[in-house]
């Protein structure tokens, strides 16, 4: 077997988990955050800060950042602490209250089980700690929306009104999150005391995202590894999506390693381009594990439609198509217009095509158009459910003569 050529120097930093020594394009951002919190050092209580960006504009890299600053600045630990939890991985209101408890909590026989208290019994628990230690707590809630989404806002309730029965030490909170909008359903007195600050991360522009590539490649590669044009157009396809770092990263990464694959020794455009096919593609496949049965099933009805020549198809023929495929599989049978409100989601997942033609008098129908990569429809042919229709044999007419 060939020797798998060597692009890249050093893999660790181009993950996204990587955090870097430097941050370009963002210093205005830190200093904003450091100016708010700076009072901790002083053990003063900082507001609190609500952060608001879309995905990939570095909220998490700059609080890990300051985090690691502040404890650079209190090297002793006197005055304030700095603690992470990300609650997209850690979202229930136990997880999170656990989470931070046992990060203050050293020593080992007191700390938190991890099941069987009440929520009651953790807060008191972690406010007699937090008031033993005389300081300030900078509590970092990264993703704080998924939690609210799923559990709702109690747990900020809590964590904003532990400060009333303090006395000696203080947390301020900062909550980070994706969705601009989840403060409009908060309850007024959470919105306020959570928001005390805000601070917006705007996306990266074109020549921003290439700063923040160009400084990472020369770490992760040899001189010349890359072609020239490889950062722009990573940076150009990522500012067209929102502006997103991460995104920008994960194509440089994904290039390199095709092109190690495929035992090229340079990274070029070809290689960008099928990485940015293969993270649409895996995005779509995601997409795909999580549709119904049923859902799928009118997938398969358009799948199979179109491999029989139709390349448009009404609503129509694609409900007629579905009975069949439902009878074969034995599965039940939706009306014709739950099928419709099907074909609509799968539309708007980007999984088809459809749009509405008016015919006249005849009224307005849909046109269905299967624009799936083929990867994603071998997926949908190959799965589980359909193993009765792939063996489907029409039975045989029976003629007089
Ligand atoms: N200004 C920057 N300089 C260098 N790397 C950055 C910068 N902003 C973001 N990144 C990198 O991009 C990726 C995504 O950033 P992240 O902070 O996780 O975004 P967010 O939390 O806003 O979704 C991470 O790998 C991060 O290190
Ligand atoms: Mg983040």
């Amino acid at each position: 077997m060939a020797k798998r050529n060597q692009i890249v120097k050093n893999k660790k930093i181009l993950q996204s988990s990587y955090i870097p020594d430097n941050l370009p394009h963002r210093k205005d951002k830190i200093d904003e955050v450091v100016e708010i919190l700076a009072p901790a050092l002083n053990k003063d209580k900082p507001s609190n800060i609500l952060i608001i960006g879309k995905t990939g504009t570095g909220k998490t890299a700059v609080m890990n950042y300051i985090g690691k600053e502040l404890k650079k600045a209190d090297e002793e630990g006197v005055n304030c602490s700095f603690i992470y939890v990300n609650c997209e991985v850690v979202d229930t209101p136990y997880g999170i209250l656990y989470n931070i408890s046992n990060q203050i909590i050293t020593d080992i026989s007191k700390k938190i089980p991890f099941t069987g208290w009440s929520l009651d019994k953790i807060l008191n628990e972690m406010s007699v700690y937090i008031e033993k230690e005389d300081k300030i707590f900078i509590i970092v809630l990264d993703e704080i929306d998924r939690s609210i989404q799923k559990n709702g806002e109690d747990i900020f309730y809590y964590l904003t009104s532990i400060n009333e029965v303090l006395q000696k030490s203080k947390i301020s909170i900062i909550g980070i999150t994706n969705n601009a909008k989840f403060t409009e359903f908060l309850n007024p007195k959470i919105r306020s005391r959570l928001g005390e600050e805000k601070i917006i991360f705007p996306p990266y522009k074109v020549d921003q995202l290439k700063d923040i590539l160009s400084e990472r490649a020369e770490f992760a590669f040899d001189k010349g590894v890359l072609e020239d044009d490889v950062i722009p157009y990573c940076a150009a396809l990522s500012a067209q999506e929102m502006g997103d770092a991460r995104r920008a990263l994960d194509l440089l990464r994904i290039s390199a390693d095709i092109a190690e694959r495929n035992g090229d020794n340079k990274v070029t455009c070809a290689h960008v381009r099928s990485a940015k096919n293969k993270i649409e593609l895996d995005a779509v496949s995601e997409v795909i594990k999580t549709l119904t049965v049923q859902s799928k099933t009118v997938l398969m009805s358009i799948i199979l439609n179109s491999e029989e020549n139709l390349d448009h198809m009404t609503t129509g023929e694609v409900y007629t198509k579905y009975k069949f495929i439902c009878e074969v599989i034995g599965q039940s049978v939706l009306s014709q217009r739950r099928v419709a409100s099907l074909i609509s989601e799968l539309d708007m997942l980007g999984i088809i095509h459809a749009r509405v033609k008016s015919f006249g008098k005849l009224g307005r129908t849909k046109e269905i158009e299967l624009n799936t990569p083929k990867e994603i429809v071998n997926m949908i042919k190959s799965d589980d459910i359909f193993i009765d229709l792939i063996n489907y044999k029409p039975p045989k007419q029976t003629t007089i003569f």
